[in-house]
């Protein structure tokens, strides 16, 4: 199997660790190596980030925007941890949230098109393989980030994650075109959810 760049998106709390988790132990168990990682990254400035989202530090919200697009640059291009570099050294990346995370949390905010300037050259530079989006009811999602009991961060109010719902639906039809985005339902149980995304794998792969 070639290297393959998978992105995960979806709401807080939509099950994106459990499912990245489930991906990783199942190629493994066939023998191929994967790589995950995160946005906002572990570098500098995906920790600069963090301390915003955590309220430690005050920046505004178009600083924020262009803070992601940033650290995606990063992410994408640093010598060790850099996406480019583990596809190049055969590991399948397996990236919890990308570039419509952006175009879906910072519309809000920003004007959407100079959001998608900032994430074009990611765009260009790598799109994902394949993007599953982990859809949910946001009530479900606020659910569940309370019943993990973490203290709330910036963007975790369930009327945010409506209108954050919508704006990824509509980042996956503005900036999706020539991608390969499967939005999956992830109100069942886990190993669904994961069967669900295995099959679009095989397919893919089976092309
Ligand atoms: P993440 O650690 O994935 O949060 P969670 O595990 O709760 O889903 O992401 C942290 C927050 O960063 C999350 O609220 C979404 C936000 N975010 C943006 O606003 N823009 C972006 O481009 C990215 C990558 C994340």
């Amino acid at each position: 199997m070639n290297p393959l760049f998978i992105v995960i998106e979806g709401l807080d709390g939509s099950g994106k660790t459990t499912q990245i988790d489930m991906l990783r132990d199942r190629l493994q168990g066939m023998g191929q190596a994967c790589h995950l990682t995160a946005e906002p990254t572990e570098l500098p400035t995906g920790k600069l980030i963090r301390s915003i989202l955590q309220h430690e530090i005050e920046a505004d919200p178009r600083t924020v925007a262009a803070l992601f697009a940033a650290d995606r640059i990063e992410h994408l291009h640093h010598p060790t941890e850099g996406m480019l570099h583990q596809l190049a050294e055969g590991y399948h990346v397996i990236a919890s949230r990308y570039y419509f995370s952006s175009l879906a949390y910072q519309s809000e905010f920003a004007d959407p098109g100079w959001i998608a300037s900032l994430n074009m050259l990611a765009k260009r530079t790598l799109p994902a393989d394949i993007t599953f989006f982990l859809d949910l009811e946001p009530a479900i999602s606020m659910e569940r980030i309370e019943a993990r009991g973490a203290a709330t961060e910036l963007f975790e109010t369930q009327e945010k994650l409506a209108h954050v719902r919508e704006s990824f639906h509509l980042a996956f039809e503005h900036f999706g075109d020539g991608e390969n985005i499967h939005i999956i339902d992830a109100s069942t149980d886990p190993v669904s959810i994961s069967e669900a995304i295995w099959s679009v794998i095989e397919d893919h792969t089976a092309d």
